[in-house]
């Protein structure tokens, strides 16, 4: 698979779908000497945290490189840029505005507009300031309220020249991966925790919403969550009921409170001290109107039973991705067209990440990853079904502009569709880079010419 291409009538080929490609701010930023350091910097310290135990001090030197990123952005034909601005480089410790920080993204952002570039913004993407994680952390309600204070600075500084503010990035991974798995910052191991945390990180994008819209009324509003439809591993009654509850506690535990204002009834199942406390009036904070919902997909997942509950069987069929993932892009469709059958609410949705980490190599300059290209059609294909089948889908976000810092599997998994030389911050793009650079050239040729104002 060396091209993309999509059925001449499909949605994402007209002027009502946006393109883009995604960062987040931990992962790619570095110069960590001039922000607060992040609960990842002190996870990353801890032996034994990150696969290849490396940090994000210097990551892609994103900050020093930036307007060659923005160039790169602009050289592929995408209409947007998402990305995420580290809480602990625009607020500091004892409550002040870093003016340089605030000012680096303000800078970027007029740089993208004035490359005809979209601005998507995420305003945490689990770089939480350490200087907040040593107060709880998300298992303190009053970290809500800061992320609410946070909004306003970014929201004044910001305003309407942003398209679309998401407030939280995948709340399952700062609160089941970080509080419960064990596996992201901080690393704790405590289902009580998990359930808080999730609680109150749904609270502080509740917080926020109004926030967001005061200082940006024409921006859209919303959060992102990532999918991954749950199988059984057999026909069995009680792996098909594990699969269900996996569901209820992986996917809809972060849905259902923003559409219905309410937790699945799975909570009742958990022991009393598990549950999560939640005051009054928190579910209508929580349960908004949304202007949008950001979907990440990557793969699906496939439960067996255990002990009345879930258990994850993980896939060794090959080919699997680096991250030992199974490629399934119909699981897109499905958990889509399931979703939009569920919540009648349901808001316009942006696909705002899908990737896929594969072991580049660079052989001349030049890096060679057609399996990326083909994860790239096939995942667009999927979309276009997902339309075809109802679903209000808007956009698509490429995760990820460049490799990157990879959370707890270090610099080992490379998602970019541009490689980066670490030692040498060399950019080059890739087969699938040029691929989707192509599509997205010849898409934009193809669009009525926008009208002189
Ligand atoms: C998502 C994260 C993103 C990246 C991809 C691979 O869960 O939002 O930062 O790590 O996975």
């Amino acid at each position: 698979m060396t091209q993309i291409s999509l059925p001449k009538h499909s949605k994402l080929l007209s002027s009502d779908f946006l393109f883009g490609v995604a960062t987040s701010s931990f992962q790619i930023e570095g110069a960590a000497a001039q922000r607060e350091p992040s609960i990842w910097d002190t996870f990353c310290a801890e032996p034994g945290r990150i696969k290849d135990s490396s940090n994000g001090l210097v990551a892609c030197e994103h900050i020093k490189h930036w307007r060659e990123d923005v160039q790169i952005i602009g050289k592929l034909g995408v209409d947007a840029y998402r990305f995420s601005i580290a809480w602990g480089r625009v607020v500091n410790a004892d409550g002040s505005v870093n003016r340089q920080g605030l000012q680096f993204y303000i800078d970027l952002v007029d740089a993208l507009l004035a490359n005809g570039i979209q601005a998507h913004v995420t305003l945490y993407h689990w770089d939480l300031p350490q200087y907040l994680q040593d107060q709880g952390g998300w298992l303190n309600r009053e970290t809500a309220y800061r992320f609410a204070e946070y909004a306003e600075v970014v929201g004044r500084a910001l305003g309407d020249k942003i398209t679309t503010y998401a407030t939280i990035n995948e709340p399952f991974c700062s609160a089941y991966l970080s509080y419960e798995a064990g596996i992201h910052a901080p690393g704790h191991k405590n289902r009580r925790e998990g359930r808080q945390a999730a609680h109150h990180l749904l609270l502080a994008h509740g917080l926020a919403m109004p926030v967001l819209r005061k200082h940006a009324p024409r921006a859209q509003h919303g959060i992102v969550l990532n999918f991954s439809p749950c199988h059984p591993a057999t026909d069995s009654e009680a792996d098909r009921r594990a699969a269900m509850q996996a569901h209820n506690y992986h996917n809809l535990w972060y849905l259902q409170p923003l559409l219905s204002a309410s937790y699945p009834d799975l909570l009742q199942q958990l022991q009393v001290e598990d549950q999560p406390s939640v005051a009054a009036g928190d579910m209508a904070i929580i349960s908004q109107p949304l202007d949008f919902l950001g979907v990440n997909y990557y793969t699906r997942t496939v439960f067996r039973a255990k002990n009345d509950w879930f258990s994850d069987v993980p896939p060794t069929a090959p080919p699997l991705t680096s991250m030992g993932w199974e490629i399934y892009p119909q699981g897109l469709t499905e958990i889509l067209t399931d979703l939009n059958r569920s919540f009648a609410n349901l808001p316009p949705i942006y696909i705002t990440e899908n990737g896929v980490a594969f072991p580049d190599k660079v052989i001349k300059n030049s890096v060679h990853d057609d399996a990326r290209i083909d994860y790239y059609q096939q995942h667009l294909l999927a979309v276009h079904d997902c339309i075809e089948a109802g679903v209000e889908i808007n956009g698509y976000f490429a995760w990820s502009l460049l490799d990157n810092f990879e959370w707890a599997e270090g610099y080992s998994k490379r998602f970019g569709i541009v490689y980066v030389d670490f030692d040498s911050q060399q950019r080059i793009l890739k087969s699938s880079a040029l691929a989707l650079q192509a599509f997205w050239l010849d898409r934009k040729s193809q669009l009525p010419a926008v009208e002189a104002l």
